[in-house]
């Protein structure tokens, strides 16, 4: 058994012994314009359970990912967040989405801000913590991603590595019971890469919900619960990572994996009929 995720142990020690799914999207759409982007989505996270979506640039993973949060509106269908509706026309959007974290490709963190100051910000403007309880849990994360000694950095004089991992603190020090995060290592030099998934990786074996989006094979193979591989707007298949990357049924799928996971295989590939993308 690996020593990270992929065990069944963190589900068996949730409290709730029978909890609703952590999130629930059903029926999604989504159209910028003519552009029907989301065609369809239904997907259910467990509680613990971390969902990597893979699936080529331009198939909407990104918008998924914002309809979770509503940083997009749907355009039809429903979406849940701890049971809460985030889609119902009544809805807290703001106490909603205090309970989802969310991690972009960007690290967004204010540059004459400290690390420490980035992090306390929004404990301070969203939660209203006075400034040392905001320092206090600032603290604490930053220890958590391995970046205790940084907290008086400025953003500018760290790796981006470094900042992406204050970007994950400062989401943690919100207090959220998912986390998403859209390619959180695709803008960084590939020596970077392993210190971010490896917070990753922690945060996973602690358990928390995490819907990931990313190209990086081998993390989604080790760390994901479920592989959900989506294309032009649909889940094409999804299931344990073994099956969907090891052994795809869908020729999308394999067409896929093939160009990200080997691209001089998938120079050969260009020899074979098209993919078939629409009906
Ligand atoms: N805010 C937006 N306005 C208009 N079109 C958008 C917007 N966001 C995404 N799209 C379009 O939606 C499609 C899917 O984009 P995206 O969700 O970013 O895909 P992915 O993350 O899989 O690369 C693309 O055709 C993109 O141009
Ligand atoms: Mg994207």
């Amino acid at each position: 058994m690996s020593e990270h995720g992929g065990s069944g142990l963190r589900k068996e020690t949730t409290a709730d012994p029978a909890p609703g799914p952590e999130i629930l999207v059903e029926q999604l759409h989504k159209s910028f314009g003519d552009n029907h982007v989301l065609r369809g989505i239904d997907l259910e996270i467990r509680q613990g359970e971390v969902v990597c979506v893979i699936g080529p640039s331009g198939s909407g993973k990104s918008t998924l990912l914002r309809c979770v949060n509503l940083l997009e509106q749907p355009s039809g269908g429903r979406v849940f967040v701890g049971g809460s509706e985030l889609t119902h026309p009544d809805v807290d959007i703001d106490a909603v989405r205090r309970r989802i974290g969310m991690v972009f490709q960007q690290f967004n963190l204010f540059p004459h801000l400290s690390v420490t100051e980035n992090l306390a910000l929004p404990q301070r403007r969203v939660l209203g913590r006075d400034k040392a309880a905001a320092g206090r849990v600032a603290a604490e994360n930053l220890e958590r991603v391995g970046l205790a000694d940084k907290a008086k950095a400025f953003p500018a004089s760290l790796s981006g590595g470094q900042q992406q991992r204050v970007a994950i603190a400062r989401a943690l020090a919100m207090g959220p019971e998912v986390m998403l995060f859209d390619e959180p290592t695709s803008a960084l030099d590939p020596e970077l890469v392993g210190d971010v998934l490896a917070v990753m990786r922690m945060l996973a074996d602690e358990g928390m919900t995490m819907m990931v989006v990313t190209h990086e094979m081998s993390f989604a193979r080790e760390v994901a619960d479920r592989v959900v591989f989506m294309d032009d707007g649909v889940i094409v298949e999804e299931g344990p990572p073994a099956e969907v990357i090891g052994n795809p049924r869908h020729e999308r799928t394999r067409h896929f994996l093939a160009r990200v996971l080997d691209p001089a295989a998938a120079q050969v590939e260009e020899g074979m009929p098209p993919v078939d993308k629409r009906p």
